[in-house]
């Protein structure tokens, strides 16, 4: 798919390489979008419902979350068909709809690619375990020895635990990375990375638009030596990827890569190497973690801190790769409520995160029900929580001695499913979602935060991301001109200059509850029309920015 962009300004340099860089991508969770049939359970035809709600804000791809053929034990990302759709989610002459539909209306899908491991229902884990001969029994990992005995050293899952266990078939232990029904693709074995690659150029033959690619920077693991993440063949095996699916072909593509840095992340991005278009880094996220409990201990967030790591992500790839930007998606918990004020301040903090996060270079990423400023769930009770990541943790932290409330505390603030309860829609029935009773409970607030409500207000939080959207395409200096920070110290502004040739875009934006004014030094006087909102900007250092305020002009 290309999307023509073209600079409206007189005399800048067209920089534009791909379609890509001046779209934005929107995130779906499936389960969570939209409910055709009443089973509670959003599917295909329900996002196809809901397209022209896209297509307004002026996304131009959609990020699909998995709905590929699984037992759902994650939600998906444990596949056990990778060419057939879950009928929980409809079927596949309901995908090439999607796929038809949202063409028409210039939106690309991006498949979710989930090959760091299968199901341990996908009919090659079957053949593997039934069959120590079978030719599919290496295209996973296996060991003769209980973890901790013999070499290697014992690994842990992701979602608590070894990520050794014993198949209780053939007796052996093998290798995964998350649940136990998630065993890790054996990516050294040539015949599998093959089927991959087949697999990945019949869904791009069908018309979608390029891949988001789950957990890609663990392909190149080698358990033996206790490597998991980053390992020595992984891009190698990118490279090759590339060449077997995505030459010649005009795709996007974003790894996941919670291991990336800003030293490595030009190898994965940089043009000429031909591996992905750009990854998904988390620094900013993982930056305000519990050296010991993670994220079910979160940190408050540090202004100063979070703005230094914007910085160095935004040098380190100008001219060098390229960056996604993004708040959250179905792992984190909802923007507004981690960085902002979900409270009082909701409208406005919710803008002003949209605001400074979509003015920088690099793709940005909108999770569905961030372009309304949806809310952390407010769980209290466990039985509330359906991802077996907080289930688990639950059981393996209050095991360990931790404290129920705190644990809860930080679920409250963190757990997955903050971002996986249903779209608010409307002020009807269950938001909206659906006519029957949702897999997981809609949050309460829906009655007053919906789409329909923040869509009727001019001043509403979907009118801004539009005009965001509008002004990636519309401005070069947005899509790529250079970012300096400034006020690197000020505990609540987040200030940042973007210029290109002539041009030079301005933004400040106070991130706290209590109005702060402008220091004295460091950013002169400021006068011109806000490009957002068309108001009027006349500003003396020394001057007040009110809670959540955000000023972006043309300098
Ligand atoms: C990352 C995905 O985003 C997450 O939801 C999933 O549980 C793991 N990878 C395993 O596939
Ligand atoms: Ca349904």
């Amino acid at each position: 798919m290309t999307i023509a962009s073209s600079s409206s300004q007189a005399g800048i340099i067209q920089r534009d390489s791909a379609w890509w860089q001046s779209a934005v991508g929107y995130q779906i969770y499936p389960a969570s979008f939209a409910d055709s049939n009443g089973d509670g359970i959003g599917d295909i035809p329900g996002i196809i419902a809901k397209l022209d709600h896209l297509a307004d804000l002026g996304i131009g791809f959609i990020w699909l979350s998995p709905v590929y053929a699984s037992p759902m034990v994650d939600n998906g990302y444990d596949i056990s068909d990778y060419r057939a759709i879950n009928p929980i989610f409809g079927t596949m002459a309901d995908m090439d709809r999607l796929i038809t539909e949202a063409r028409a209306r210039r939106i690309g899908i991006v498949m979710d690619l989930v090959v760091n491991h299968t199901s341990d229902q996908h009919p090659w884990f079957r053949a593997a375990r039934a069959d120590r001969g079978s030719p599919y029994r290496d295209y996973y990992i296996w060991r003769d020895q209980p973890p901790g005995k013999g070499t290697p050293a014992d690994i842990e899952a992701s979602f608590g635990g070894s990520a050794w266990s014993r198949d209780s078939k053939s007796g052996d232990w093998y290798f995964h990375l998350f649940a136990p029904q998630q065993p890790d693709l054996n990516w050294t074995n040539p015949a599998l990375r093959a089927e991959v690659h087949a697999m990945m150029n019949w869904w791009l033959d069908k018309g979608v638009s390029g891949f988001r690619m789950d957990v890609i920077d663990l392909i190149g693991k080698q358990p033996e030596n206790g490597i998991v993440a980053d390992g020595p063949e992984l891009h190698r095996y990118l490279r090759e990827m590339h060449e077997a699916t995505l030459a010649g072909r005009d795709a996007v593509t974003v790894g996941e890569a919670w291991s990336a840095t800003p030293q490595n992340a030009p190898l994965y991005s940089a043009p000429d190497r031909h591996e992905v278009s750009m990854v998904f880094q988390f620094g900013h996220v993982t930056q305000f973690w519990d050296e010991k409990l993670g994220k079910w201990k979160p940190k408050p967030i540090d202004w100063p801190r979070l703005k230094s790591t914007f910085a160095t992500w935004q040098g380190a790839l100008h001219g060098t790769g390229w960056n996604s930007l993004f708040w959250g998606n179905h792992d984190l918990p909802r923007a507004v409520s981690r960085y902002g004020d979900e409270g009082k301040h909701r409208v406005a903090s919710a803008k002003a995160l949209a605001t400074i996060l979509h003015l920088m270079e690099g793709t940005p990423y909108i999770y569905q029900g961030e372009e309304i400023g949806m809310t952390n769930a407010g769980f209290t009770r466990i039985d509330q929580y359906r991802d077996v990541e907080t289930l688990n943790f639950h059981r393996i932290q209050l095991a360990e001695g931790v404290d129920e409330a705190a644990f809860l505390a930080g679920a409250r603030a963190n757990s997955r499913d903050n971002a996986r309860t249903p779209m608010q829609w409307s002020g009807a029935a269950n938001a909206g979602f659906t006519q029957g009773t949702p897999w997981i409970s809609v949050n309460a607030n829906y009655p007053s935060l919906n789409v329909e409500r923040d869509r009727a207000d001019p001043d509403g939080v979907f009118q801004l991301y539009r005009r965001l959207i509008a002004l990636r395409r519309d401005h070069a200096v947005i899509r790529h001109g250079d970012f300096r920070l400034l006020l690197p110290d000020h505990p609540a502004l987040v200030a940042y200059q973007r210029r290109l040739g002539s041009e030079t875009l301005l933004v400040i934006a106070n991130m706290s509850r209590q109005a702060v004014n402008l220091p004295p030094s460091g950013i002169s006087a400021i006068h011109g029309r806000d490009i957002l909102t068309g108001r009027r900007v006349s500003m003396q250092p020394g001057g007040k920015f009110e809670p959540y305020e955000t000023v972006a002009i043309w300098l």
